[in-house]
C-alpha cells in the first residue's frame, strides 16, 4: 500500500535536506516553489519544524549518536532530527511525533528500508525524556572553542543560549518622527537607537504601514552602523555592498545623495523595489567594489563585508551548521582588499565605517587593526557607548563596537562595526615648500 507522509513534514524534510546540504541555503529553500504551494498552515508548520531543528541541531544529534550504532543514510538521520524536535521542542504528543515520521520514511524510497529504526529511536527517546539545557552544546563546538577563545566561557554560554531563543522582527521606520505612531499600529516596542520589535507573525506584507512604505525589516543590531555615519542632507553617501539594502535605505532617509553598489543584480533589484515602495532614492549601480570603473570620492562610505554571518544564527541558524572553519580566512581576504577599496573612495575629511554580521575576529577586530596600520591617513573614529543605539557592553577599549547576541534583552544579531575618519588632505594643510 502506497504512503503518503503528510506535505508539512515532507516539506520540512526537504527544506532541511537542502539548508544543511549547503544545497541551496534555508532561505531559498524556504521560497521554493513547492514550499510557497503549501496551504499556509501546512508552511507554517514546515517552516517552525525546520528553525526549531535548526535551533537545536546540536542537543539532537547529541540525543542520536548514542543511539545509532552505525551511522544512518542522511535523509534518515533528518527525519530522526526532525521526529526529535517534535517529540522535545514543539507541542506535537508524542504518538504523533513517532508515526508521522515513520509515515515520512515510509513514504521515501531510500529512507523507506529504515522504518523499523526511524520507530526504534524515537520511542526510545521519547521513553528516556528530553536533554538537560546546555547552552555549549547548541553550537558545533569547533564555533564555540573560538568563541570562547575570543569572549571568554562565561560570555561564550550567555551567547551561545540566544541560539535556542526564536527571535522577535525588528523594523527600522523611514522617519524616526513616525515611531509613536507605528509603535501603537504594529504593537511594536521602540528599542536604543530608532527600531521597533514586533512580536507578532504573519504575513510581513499585512503589516500595518508596509505598502505605504513607513519601515523595513531591519534586525536591531544590523540598524546601527548607518546611523553610525550621521549622513546629512548635504552629503554623498557611498554604500559599497549593498543589497538588499537596508543600510542603503537608511542613509537614504538621512537625506543623503545615496550611490548603493553591489555585484550581485538579483540582490540589488530587492533594494530597487524597496526604494520605489518607500519612496525614497538612491542610485543604483551593479559593479564589482574593487574594479568599479568611476571616479566619485564621498563624505561617508559604508562597507558592510560578506563574511561568515555567524552573527546572524538567529534568523539563520543554519548558518552554524553549514560554515566550515576554511571559509573564514578566505572570506577575510575578500574583506581586506573590499576595505582598501573603500579606503579610496572616502574624501579627505570624510568617513568611513566598516561591519561584518559576524563573531570572527579574523573578519573584524583583525580586519579594523590591520586597516589602520595599512592607511595611515585613516584614524578609528571612536563610538560612544548608546551611541546609534550600540548597546554598552559591546563598546571596546579600541573605540568598535563587538556587538553579541544576548547585548539586548531579546537578542539582537552578533556585528562587528567600526568607524574610521580620513585626515583632511595633507597637501591642502601644509604650507607650499620653497
Ligand atoms: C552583507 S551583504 C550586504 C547587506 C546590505 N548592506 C544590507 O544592509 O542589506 C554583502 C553584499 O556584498 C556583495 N558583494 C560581495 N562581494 C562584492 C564585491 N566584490 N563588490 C560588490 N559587492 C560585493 C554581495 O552581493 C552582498 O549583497
Amino acid at each position: 500500500m502506497a504512503v503518503t507522509a503528510d506535505p508539512a513534514r515532507q516539506a520540512a524534510l526537504d527544506i532541511l535536506s537542502a539548508a544543511l546540504g549547503r544545497k541551496a541555503g534555508l532561505e531559498s529553500a524556504l521560497e521554493d516553489p513547492s514550499v510557497a504551494g503549501l496551504a499556509p498552515q501546512d508552511r507554517a508548520f514546515a517552516r517552525a519544524l525546520v528553525m526549531a531543528t535548526l535551533r537545536h541541531l546540536g542537543p539532537i544529534d547529541a540525543l542520536l549518536a548514542p543511539r545509532l550504532q552505525r551511522d544512518p543514510p542522511e535523509p534518515v538521520r533528518m527525519i530522526l532530527r526532525l521526529g526529535a524536535t517534535q517529540l522535545f521542542w514543539l507541542d506535537t504528543p508524542s504518538y504523533a511525533a513517532v508515526n508521522s515520521s515513520v509515515a515520512l520514511a515510509q513514504a521515501n524510497r531510500a529512507t523507506r528500508p529504515f522504518k523499523a529504526l526511524v520507530n526504534a529511536v524515537l520511542r526510545r527517546l521519547d521513553r528516556d525524556g528530553p536533554p538537560a539545557a546546555d547552552p555549549a552544546a547548541l553550537a558545533p563546538s569547533w564555533l564555540f572553542a573560538r568563541w570562547r577563545a575570543s569572549f571568554g566561557e562565561a560570555e561564550t554560554l550567555r551567547l551561545a543560549a540566544v541560539i535556542a531563543e526564536e527571535p522577535a522582527t525588528d523594523l527600522t521606520p523611514r522617519d524616526p518622527a513616525d515611531a509613536d505612531t507605528l509603535c501603537g499600529a504594529l504593537e511594536a516596542a521602540a528599542l536604543p537607537g530608532g527600531s521597533l520589535r514586533r512580536a507578532g507573525r504573519g504575513r510581513i506584507e499585512d503589516w500595518p504601514g508596509f505598502a505605504e512604505g513607513r519601515w523595513w525589516v531591519q534586525d536591531a543590531a544590523a540598524a546601527i552602523p548607518a546611523r553610525l555615519l550621521g549622513v546629512g542632507p548635504d552629503e554623498s553617501a557611498l554604500d559599497l555592498c549593498a543589497a538588499p539594502g537596508g543600510k542603503a535605505l537608511q542613509l537614504a532617509a538621512a537625506g543623503a545623495r545615496v550611490v548603493a553598489l553591489d555585484r550581485s543584480a538579483a540582490r540589488l533589484k530587492r533594494l530597487v523595489e524597496a526604494l520605489a515602495r518607500t519612496g525614497l532614492s538612491a542610485e543604483t549601480i551593479v559593479a564589482e567594489a574593487e574594479t568599479w570603473a568611476d571616479h566619485r570620492v564621498f563624505d561617508a562610505v559604508l562597507l558592510d563585508a560578506p563574511c561568515s554571518s555567524s552573527g546572524t544564527f538567529r534568523r539563520n541558524p543554519d548558518v552554524l551548521w553549514t560554515l566550515r572553519p576554511g571559509d573564514i580566512a578566505k572570506l577575510a581576504s575578500v574583506q581586506t582588499r573590499l576595505l582598501d577599496a573603500a579606503a579610496r573612495r572616502v574624501k579627505p575629511g570624510g568617513r568611513l565605517v566598516y561591519c561584518v554580521c559576524s563573531l570572527e575576529r579574523e573578519e573584524g577586530e583583525a580586519q579594523a587593526a590591520a586597516f589602520l596600520k595599512r592607511h595611515g591617513d585613516f584614524e578609528t573614529a571612536p563610538i560612544a557607548p548608546g551611541e546609534a543605539g550600540s548597546p554598552a557592553p559591546s563598546v571596546a577599549a579600541e573605540g568598535w563596537l563587538r556587538i553579541l547576541p544576548h547585548h539586548l534583552e531579546g537578542g539582537l544579531d552578533g556585528f562587528f562595526v567600526a568607524r574610521f575618519a580620513r585626515r583632511p588632505s595633507v597637501l591642502a594643510a601644509t604650507p607650499a615648500a620653497g
